[in-house]
């Protein structure tokens, strides 16, 4: 029988004195981002002990329509399937044998077949999911429990704990029970949050479904159990009750929406001339750059997806400015790998989400050599500042846009900094560099005035096309793969980044007049020889549209385009070449009339191996 895991999916919870379907929609709508495959939701009503549940394949949108159930207890789920297609019999919430537990999880449940197979003795199970089973354990538990002639709440506390203690793998849960005037929300390796209300609080796997309501919000830790009710909280971890902080978070509601733009990834992309001062602004001081650790002379810097590549920029940025050795792995690769470091490496996990499990995975299996480890990431209390022993903020905001735009270039600002903080450089010359640095966010922000014309005609050709090619040498290397990555994420064109130098060793093959090039070049050490496999490429009849800084008019004669960027020092040139591939990649599956914001088979953070 095929499984049903539910491991990358949106969960949300609501007790007080509202309406709180409105508000388990909205929360959800605000995660789709996490998946959107199918969804559910569970809406009680305390006055007559009524529970109401829905789960479909629709969209949240069309759910805001359709259901009107009353009640001020509430919890949501979006899913994100990856064993098995979505259907309704498999949406959360899940139910115990009575229909009066309902549970919504993220994560994966390892063992879920053996506790099935013990509790199917007794209980009747109506998913193939992995979930399942906790309702049907908490029934269980509570069964037992009931016997002890504890008060509700604390027999309810312990069953849940006592059936959370059978459970291997990960979940973030919210455990619903019809008559109970709370939520109880447990965590373990996957995330949870409490937004803090006024006789009311809201609990979610990711801050922007709480924004709208409330900016306070406590990060549960792993193995925290908490009881929440519309007037109070109670954490325990480990049966013992423990205090959690609340934090305010920097975030305003209007951070999370779309602001007027026709999708989030446009106005993320608009926001990354304002990801690079934020970024700035938070770690230049008035004598240079402050980042608050050490990062030693060698560093491995591991991540994936669009956070690898801005890596493997970072390599040749910290390679450029620093002059020490940086490598860099994908994370999945490295988790299984026989990569052996030593103490004196410094491991740097860079991940917008800070909850990608791979990333995770590859940090930890770093301390286990006993280095230090550093964490660049975008959202504050995430999983892996856990980890970390150093947590180094991007500053980008949120980011719904499942394809990943101004974290991107947020994480080049600091991987800029970070060259700039290792290298020890005489003070004008850090002044200068700084001076090139600052002025970052007015070039971004030209290349998006300028958006209207060669990029969105360029976007309109490429939308006729089913291959691209995006070549770049160099820092503009990791560069061209991530112009192809978001082309193919949003746009559903097969795109391929390579070396430019490396077309000649087998790609050429594919060239032809149907294969357009994107090329990406700067004024470096590599110009001359870019300029050079352009030619190669024209020979080969495959249409070239360059991305170039103004006033390179050697260029203009080989290729068939020219989308113009202003010029910088050329170690620089990644942040204005990559959001012109934004918007490039953006126009181009705007002409398509692709879903953007939520490309098909994706979810915005992946808590999956
Ligand atoms: O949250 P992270 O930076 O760790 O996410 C890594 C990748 O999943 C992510 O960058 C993914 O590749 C994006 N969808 C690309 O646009």
């Amino acid at each position: 029988m095929a499984v049903w895991w539910c491991d990358m999916c949106g969960i949300v919870g609501y007790v007080g004195e509202r309406e709180a379907l409105p508000i388990v929609l909205g929360s959800l709508r605000r995660i789709e981002y996490r998946g959107y495959d199918s969804c559910g939701v569970l809406v009680q009503d305390s006055a007559n002990e009524q529970i109401y549940i829905h789960k479909g394949l629709e969209s949240i949108g069309e759910l805001m329509e359709k259901l009107h159930y009353h009640g001020t207890i509430g919890i949501g789920h979006t899913r994100w399937a990856t064993h098995g297609m979505p259907s309704v019999r498999n949406a959360h919430p899940h139910l115990d044998c009575s229909g009066e537990i309902a549970v919504v999880h993220n994560g994966i449940i390892e063992n879920f077949q053996s506790l099935k197979e013990g509790l199917l003795r007794s209980c009747r199970f109506r998913s193939d999911t992995d979930t399942e089973v906790i309702p049907h354990l908490i029934e269980k538990m509570l069964e037992r429990a009931r016997e002890t002639g504890k008060p509700y709440d604390a027999l309810l506390k312990e069953a849940v704990r006592e059936s959370l203690s059978y459970l291997k793998g990960s979940y973030a849960i919210i455990v619903a029970i019809k008559g109970f005037d709370g939520l109880i929300a447990a965590r373990r390796e996957s995330p949870l949050i409490i937004g803090l209300g006024d006789r009311e609080n809201f609990i979610a796997s990711d801050v922007p479904a709480v924004l709208e309501q409330t900016n306070r919000v406590i990060y549960l830790e792993e193995g925290d159990i908490a009881v929440v009710k519309k007037d109070g909280i109670q954490i325990e971890n480990g049966a013992v009750e423990v205090t959690r902080v609340a934090r305010v978070i920097p975030w305003t509601i209007e951070d999370a929406e779309k602001g007027g733009y026709e999708h989030f990834m446009l106005k993320e992309i608009h926001e990354e001339p304002k990801a690079i001062i934020d970024t700035l602004r938070g770690y230049l001081t008035e004598t240079g750059i402050e980042l608050g650790f050490d990062a030693g002379h060698e560093i491995l810097m591991v991540a994936c997806g669009t956070s690898y590549y801005a890596a493997l920029c970072g390599k040749y940025i910290i390679e450029h400015i620093a002059r020490i050795p940086v490598h860099v792995e994908l994370a999945s690769e490295f988790n299984y790998s026989d990569t052996v470091l030593g103490d004196d490496t410094t491991v740097m996990a860079i991940t917008q989400s800070g909850e990608t499990a791979d990333t995770l995975m590859a940090l930890k299996k770093a301390k286990r050599f006993g280095c230090r480890t550093v964490a660049i990431t975008n959202v504050l209390g995430s999983s892996v500042t856990r980890i970390a022993d150093d947590t180094v903020y991007i500053r980008a905001g949120p980011e719904i846009g499942v394809a990943a735009t101004k974290s991107f270039i947020a994480q080049l600002v600091i991987l800029y900094l970070l060259g700039f903080y290792i290298a020890d450089m005489p003070g004008h010359e850090l002044e200068s560099w700084l001076g090139e640095l600052k002025r970052l966010p007015q070039l971004a922000q030209m290349v998006i005035d300028d958006s209207n014309t060669a990029i969105r005609a360029n976007a309109r050709y490429l939308a006729g096309f089913e291959n691209v090619f995006f070549v770049g040498r160099g820092v503009n290397l990791p560069v061209a793969l991530e112009g192809a990555l978001k082309l193919k994420e949003i746009s559903y064109i097969h795109a391929e980044g390579y070396a430019a130098g490396e077309l000649k060793h087998g790609p050429f093959a594919l060239l032809t007049d149907a294969t357009p090039v994107v090329a990406i070049l700067s004024y470096d050490n590599v110009y001359e020889k870019t300029l050079g496999n352009i030619k190669e490429i024209k020979a080969r009849g495959a249409p070239v549209i360059a991305v170039a800084v103004d006033g390179d008019e050697e260029v203009e004669k080989y290729v068939d385009a020219v989308i113009r960027v202003p010029a910088s020092r050329a170690i620089l040139s990644p942040i204005p070449n990559t959001v012109a591939l934004h918007l490039l990649a953006y126009w181009t599956a705007n002409t398509r009339g692709c879903e953007i914001d939520k490309p098909r088979n994706l979810a915005k953070s992946v808590t999956v191996e």
